[in-house]
C-alpha cells in the first residue's frame, strides 16, 4: 500500500549527532510578521514543511511578494495591513491551526472579504475560540458552524479589546496580539501561560508591548498602529520535532544523541522538565540567546531506570505537543504516572488523548482514564510481540511519529499508514531515523 511504512525490527544502539528541522511556530510567526513590516525581510533556515509553505502561499495570495533566493526567504512587506487583496480570495490553511488562526488576526482590517478553508482535520477544529474575541474588535466574520470555512471582512473602525485567554492557547493569544497591531489604542490581554514567541518577536521588533506575569498568567498590553521595519531572522531547530528523538534515545539501549541548535524557550521545554523527573539523562550544552529566544544542543543518553511521575497540569502548556512522546516514556517507567486536565490534547490535529489511550492499551499498557485525566501503568519490561496496524488517525503527523518511535523501541511488527502526514511539520523524520540505523520499508 503506498504511503504505508513497515517496521519489523527494533533499533540497535546508536551514537549520533543530528539536526532536526526548524521550529514551526517561529517559522510561521516570522513570515507573518515580515508581511506587516516595511521593506524586505530575510528569513533564513525557514522550515520548509506544508504548514509553513502554506503560510507563504497565503501571503502571496494577499499580495505580498515572497521569494526564495538561495536558502533564504525574502518577504516584501508594505507595512501594517499592506495587503492587496483580490475579489473572492480564498486562503487554504491546509492542516495548520497556527496559520488558520493567526492569519485571521492579521485580516481584521482587510478591505475585501477573504475566505479561509482547511483540510479535513483542520475543518473539524474549533475556530470560535478566535473568531469570538476577534469580532469584538469590530471585524466582520461569518461561519456556518464554529469551524472553517470562515469569511472575514475587515473594518476601518477597529476598537481595542480586553481579552481573557483561559485555555493556555498561544494561537488564541497570538491572533489577538496580531489584531491589536492594526487597532488604535491599547488591547489588554490576560492569558493563561503558553508559548511566548509572539511576545518575544514583538519586543525584538520594538513594537509597543508591555509584559507582566505571575505564576499562572501573562498580562500583555499591545498598542496598535506602530509601523516597523523589515528584519532578518534565523530560525532555530524545533523542540517538538526533537521530542521524538529524545524519547527514542532514552528508550534505546546503549545509545546517545546530540541534537544541534534547538529552541529551548522555557515555554516549550516541559518535555525536558518531565523526562528529567522520570530519570532520563538529558543535558543542554552550548546555550545561546538569539533575539530573545534561547537555543542549545540537546544531549540525551539511554535511561536504565525510568520512574513514574505525577505531572502537574502547570506543565501541560509547555509540553502540549510532546505528550504523545512523553506517554511512551511513561509506558516503560516503573510505577504509575499520572497526567491531568489534558482536554486540549483532544483539540489538536486529531483527538490525541483518545488516540493515545487506545494506542497504549493496544501495546499492552494498562491505562485508567477519568475525563481528561489519565494514569499510565508503566512496565519496565515492555515488549510488543504482535502485529499492529496504525490507521484512521486523521493523518496526524505526531501520531505517525509516535507510532514509529514505539515500533523502534518496543518491537512488534508494525504497519503504519499515512507517511505523508510528516510533511506538515517534519518532512525528513524518516531520513533521520534511517541515519540512526532504523530499518523501515
Ligand atoms: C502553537 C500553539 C499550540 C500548539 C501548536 C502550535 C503555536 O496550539 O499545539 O502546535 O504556534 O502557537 P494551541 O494554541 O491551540 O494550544
Amino acid at each position: 500500500m503506498p504511503n504505508q511504512i513497515k517496521i519489523f525490527n527494533k533499533l540497535e544502539s546508536f551514537n549520533k549527532t543530528i539536526e532536526v528541522t526548524s521550529d514551526k511556530s517561529l517559522s510561521i510567526r516570522a513570515v507573518l510578521l515580515a508581511s506587516q513590516a516595511i521593506g524586505v525581510s530575510t528569513i533564513s533556515n525557514l522550515l520548509e514543511s506544508e504548514d509553513v509553505l502554506n503560510t507563504v502561499k497565503s501571503l502571496k495570495k494577499l499580495g505580498i511578494n515572497c521569494k526564495k533566493i538561495g536558502n533564504k526567504y525574502k518577504i516584501h512587506g508594505y507595512g501594517l495591513n499592506g495587503f492587496e487583496i483580490k475579489k473572492k480570495t480564498t486562503i487554504d490553511a491546509g492542516n495548520s491551526g497556527t496559520l488558520g488562526r493567526l492569519i485571521l488576526g492579521l485580516l481584521v482590517k482587510s478591505e475585501k472579504t477573504v475566505k479561509i478553508i482547511g483540510d479535513k482535520s483542520l475543518s473539524k477544529r474549533d475556530f470560535s475560540r478566535v473568531t469570538e474575541p476577534l469580532k469584538k474588535f469590530g471585524t466582520n466574520i461569518k461561519s456556518k458552524k464554529n469551524s472553517l470555512p470562515i469569511e472575514i471582512l475587515g473594518t476601518d473602525f477597529l476598537r481595542p479589546i480586553n481579552y481573557f485567554e483561559t485555555r493556555g492557547s498561544a494561537q488564541c493569544k497570538s491572533a489577538i496580539m496580531l489584531a491589536a497591531l492594526n487597532t488604535p489604542g491599547t488591547t489588554i490581554i490576560k492569558a493563561k501561560k503558553s508559548r511566548n514567541h509572539t511576545e518575544l518577536l514583538f519586543k525584538y521588533l520594538k513594537l509597543p508591548i508591555k509584559l507582566k506575569s505571575n505564576k499562572d498568567f501573562d498580562f500583555i498590553e499591545v498598542t496598535g498602529l506602530k509601523q516597523f521595519n523589515a528584519f532578518n531572522y534565523l530560525v532555530p531547530g524545533d523542540i517538538s520535532s526533537s521530542a521524538f528523538f529524545i524519547v527514542l534515545t532514552a528508550l534505546s539501549k546503549n545509545s546517545k544523541i546530540r541534537i544541534k541548535n534547538v529552541n529551548i524557550n522555557k515555554s516549550r521545554t516541559g518535555i525536558i522538565t518531565i523526562l528529567k523527573k522520570m530519570n532520563c539523562k538529558i543535558s543542554l550544552k552550548n546555550k545561546k540567546i538569539y533575539k530573545g529566544e534561547e537555543t542549545s544542543d540537546i544531549l540525551v543518553e539511554s535511561s536504565k531506570n525510568i520512574k513514574a511521575f505525577s505531572c502537574p497540569s502547570s506543565l501541560n502548556s509547555s509540553a502540549i505537543d510532546e505528550f504523545l512522546a512523553i506517554f511512551l516514556i511513561a509506558a516503560k517507567a516503573k510505577g504509575i504516572s499520572s497526567f491531568k486536565n489534558l482536554g486540549e490534547l483532544n483539540k489538536k490535529e486529531s483527538p490525541r488523548l483518545n488516540i493515545a489511550v487506545r494506542f497504549l492499551k493496544n501495546i499492552g499498557i494498562k491505562v485508567e482514564r477519568q475525563k481528561n485525566d489519565i494514569k499510565i501503568f508503566g512496565n519496565p519490561n515492555l515488549k510488543v510481540n504482535k502485529n499492529i496496524h496504525i490507521k484512521n488517525y486523521l493523518k496526524d503527523h505526531r501520531v505517525f511519529m509516535m507510532a514509529c518511535i514505539a515500533a523502534l523501541s518496543f518491537g512488534g511488527k508494525w504497519k503504519i499508514n499515512d507517511k505523508d502526514s510528516i510533511n506538515t511539520s517534519f518532512p525528513i523524520f524518516i531520513k533521520i531515523l534511517k541515519k540512526l540505523g532504523a530499518k523501515i520499508n
